[in-house]
């Protein structure tokens, strides 16, 4: 056997055809028209040109969408859909006209993501059958993970959604017959080295133990998204801004206050919460593959702890002198999503975005 494929759900009551047109060469194609679902196109020879209404014509795929100036409308399952990256990017995807449905856990957040022109299924991630049937209720394009269980801070929780979560999820997704998983993991899991780690660098299994279960559960989760047929993890740097941890009265400016935040050499890379939803939005049309989503200034903690504590307003820890860098703190680079992807985070520094806290 050379392939085999899950069929795709089909609702109750679908209809699904399939059509040859063979046309001439010159031929113009079909006037204008709609249609009523997804409409899958192969083409064997020649070029297919979709025409917006009031646009000009593009070629199929993501190629013609740029060329074309416009987006491809995708649907995308977005679980996560009420944590802090979630909540910008439900905006975002369905401002560039993508229909989106929100795993939510209460009724109150499936009226938000309706005010919003989004789709919402309530659901726990841990209910593995409950996921199945969400996901292929909503029958999605792109199955988005933007799941943690870190607002009780517990480490533990937050494994256990990488590995037990995760894996749910990426089942739902197979079983659905998704063809493109994007999920949101961390940049600060890679081996030791002396300069910010690119994606290629390995995931620091030999850890010690008080950072291996972060490790281990970030090998899992991005070992189970890499079952999808297209997949994109987005290794985020620290994320700072409204909302975060780093931000005015966030924990991490209570955690100064109490001069919890080593200002040493410990080298650490951020990403505004702005730009981390920005990433998740392009990754829908992102190769495959890791992609370190961070701000372009890697910065040891006796620089970017003095500037975050005079940004939130709590005294300024003092600087810690002498004590060895842990190898493994030591940033991520974002030459990648830059250089290759065109990504360009419109917060490039973390100075400039502490100081708008
Ligand atoms: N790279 C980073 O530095 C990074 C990344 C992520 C988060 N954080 C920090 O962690 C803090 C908390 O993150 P957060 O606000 O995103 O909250 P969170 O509690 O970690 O939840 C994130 C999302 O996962 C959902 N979720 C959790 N457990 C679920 C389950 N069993 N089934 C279905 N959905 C579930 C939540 O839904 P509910 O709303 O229903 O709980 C929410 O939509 C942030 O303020 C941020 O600073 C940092």
């Amino acid at each position: 056997m050379l392939d085999s494929q899950q069929p795709p759900f089909v609702p109750e009551g679908a209809e699904a055809m399939t059509v040859r047109l063979d046309l001439p060469p010159g031929d113009p194609g079909s006037p204008p028209h709609r249609h009523s679902g997804p409409v899958f196109g192969y083409m064997l020879e020649g070029e297919m040109i979709f025409e917006l209404e009031g646009g000009t014509g593009a070629a199929a795929g993501p190629a013609g969408a740029a060329a074309g100036g416009w987006e491809l409308v995708v649907r995308v399952f977005l679980a996560g859909a009420t944590g802090v990256i979630g909540r910008r990017l439900v905006p975002l995807l369905v401002g560039q006209g993508h229909s989106v449905t929100g795993l939510v856990r209460r009724s109150a957040d499936a009226d938000w993501l309706r005010s919003l022109g989004a789709k919402a299924v309530r659901g726990d991630v841990y209910d593995a059958d409950g996921m199945r049937r969400a996901v292929a209720l909503a029958a999605p394009d792109v199955v988005m993970h933007q799941l943690t269980d870190l607002k009780g801070g517990n480490r533990r929780a937050n494994s256990e959604m990488r590995t037990t979560g995760t894996r749910h999820l990426v089942d739902a997704a197979l079983a659905a017959g998704v063809r493109r998983v994007v999920a949101q993991s961390i940049a600060w899991v890679y081996e030791a080295g002396s300069v910010p780690a690119t994606e290629d660098v390995p995931l620091d299994l030999g850890a010690d133990e008080s950072r291996l279960r972060s490790v281990l559960g970030v090998a899992s989760l991005e070992a189970a998204v890499r079952e999808a047929p297209e997949w994109v993890v987005l290794r985020y740097g620290l994320l700072y801004g409204p909302g975060t941890w780093y931000s005015r009265g966030g924990l991490m400016a209570d955690t100064a206050a109490r001069g919890g935040l080593a200002a040493d050499g410990d080298v650490s890379s951020f990403v505004h919460v702005d730009d981390a939803a920005g990433a998740a939005v392009e990754a829908l049309s992102w190769p495959t593959g890791f992609v370190n989503v961070c701000d372009d200034v890697p910065a040891p903690g006796r620089e970017w702890v003095p500037a975050f504590c005079r940004a939130v307003g709590v005294a300024p820890v003092p600087v810690a002198s002498g004590g060895e860098r842990h190898g493994w703190a030591r940033g991520a680079s974002n030459e990648y999503a830059r250089k290759e992807l065109n990504w360009t985070p419109a917060w490039p520094s973390w100075r400039d975005g502490f100081a708008a806290l």
